[in-house]
């Protein structure tokens, strides 16, 4: 009798599980050391010898029965676990996904590693400067003695006194090459370096601003070999039915001195906003460098000859890329910076 109701208890208490820490438990109930079953089976000395025999039958077959149902339900839970689980963490791939926004190269690098490349195919070394710089290369090697007019035209940023000062053009590596060099030849270098004047920011001025300084010294260069090299130059820039035009203009440090014009890349010459209806835009500064630095640089000029260029290279790249403003690459609005990079790379959102 006992056995029966411990029995039904047992039933009933199984199917009303339905987490597997519970059916645990139930099973400790029944089959742990304490448990009722286990119980039952030490009870067995007790039972009278004629009924021992049906009793331990009776408490075997509990005990199976136990392990099957037991078995089943827990095979059951751990199936719905599963699903469940699954169910929770699939994964629903018609959702749209977060936007990863991506970073790009800054357009005036590219323009600059664009020059970079160009020059380099040519032969160049990129070097470097400094850009807090002393008076004696900014301007005195270069021709530009103190108190020289010609140093008015460079708003100049002096730090200590008059000798050192922010670089007002990259022309000094010009000086420090030729004179690392050591006579040597050829030299053949470019410099992209920032550089700094006393302007008022707006539209088309910076307090500091980016050239691509060019030199190269060798036997018997001439202006030719200048208009040669910037053509390739500009030509891999702009497109190639883009011409150069050399208009005279005076520099310190060359002679003679031009000023860079390429054909309007925008209007083929006819006339738009970009060439100010002229047909031609000024992108440099250039010519065939002065004597007088190349032998304060230690190269005799008798022998040896050169030309040299300056780019401006925020101005190409807003030639470039159509960009009206120069603050566009200083200042940290992502949506413009995003703006110009997109378009750079051709993407659509
Ligand atoms: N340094 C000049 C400037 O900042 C630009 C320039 C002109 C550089 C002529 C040159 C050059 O190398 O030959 O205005």
């Amino acid at each position: 009798m006992k056995i029966e109701e411990i029995k039904n208890t047992m039933l009933d208490e199984l199917k009303s599980i339905d987490d597997l820490k519970a059916l645990n438990d139930l099973r400790v109930k029944y089959l742990g050391k304490k448990g009722l079953i286990t119980e039952l089976n030490s009870e067995i000395k007790n039972v009278p010898n004629e009924e021992k025999k049906a009793f331990g039958q009776k408490v075997n077959e509990m005990r199976t029965l136990f392990q099957s149902t037991y078995d089943e339900i827990k095979t059951r839970l751990e199936e719905e676990e599963l699903n469940q689980k699954l169910a929770s963490e699939a994964i629903d791939i018609s959702l749209p996904s977060t936007k990863v926004s991506i970073g790009a190269p800054n357009i005036l690098e590219k323009l600059i590693e664009e020059v970079e490349e160009v020059c380099m195919s040519m032969g160049y070394d990129v070097v470097d400067g400094p850009e807090i710089e002393e008076d004696k290369y900014n301007f005195e090697m270069l021709n530009i003695p103190k108190g020289h007019p010609a140093r008015d035209a460079q708003d100049t940023f002096y730090l200590e006194g008059e000798e050192i000062l922010l670089r007002s053009q990259t022309s000094p590596v010009q000086v420090r090459t030729m004179l690392k060099g050591k006579g040597e030849v050829p030299v053949r270098v470019i410099c992209p370096g920032k550089t700094y004047r006393r302007d008022d920011d707006d539209a088309t001025h910076s307090h500091q601003f980016m050239q691509i300084e060019g030199l190269l010294v060798d036997k018997d260069i001439s202006l030719s070999d200048l208009k040669g090299t910037i053509d390739v130059i500009v030509k891999k820039l702009f497109g190639e039915d883009v011409e150069t035009r050399f208009r005279p203009s005076y520099y310190q440090f060359t002679e003679p001195s031009v000023e860079v014009d390429i054909s309007c890349f925008n209007c083929k010459g006819k006339g738009c906003n970009i060439c100010k209806h002229t047909g031609w835009i000024t992108i440099a500064g250039a010519g065939v460098v002065h004597p007088n630095v190349l032998r304060m640089s230690g190269y005799d000029p008798e022998v040896w000859s050169g030309f040299a260029f300056g780019f401006g290279a925020e101005r190409m790249a807003m030639l470039k890329y159509d960009i009206n403003d120069l603050r566009v690459f200083y200042n940290t609005d992502l949506r413009e910076v995003k703006h110009f990079d997109r378009r750079e790379l051709k993407c659509d959102d």
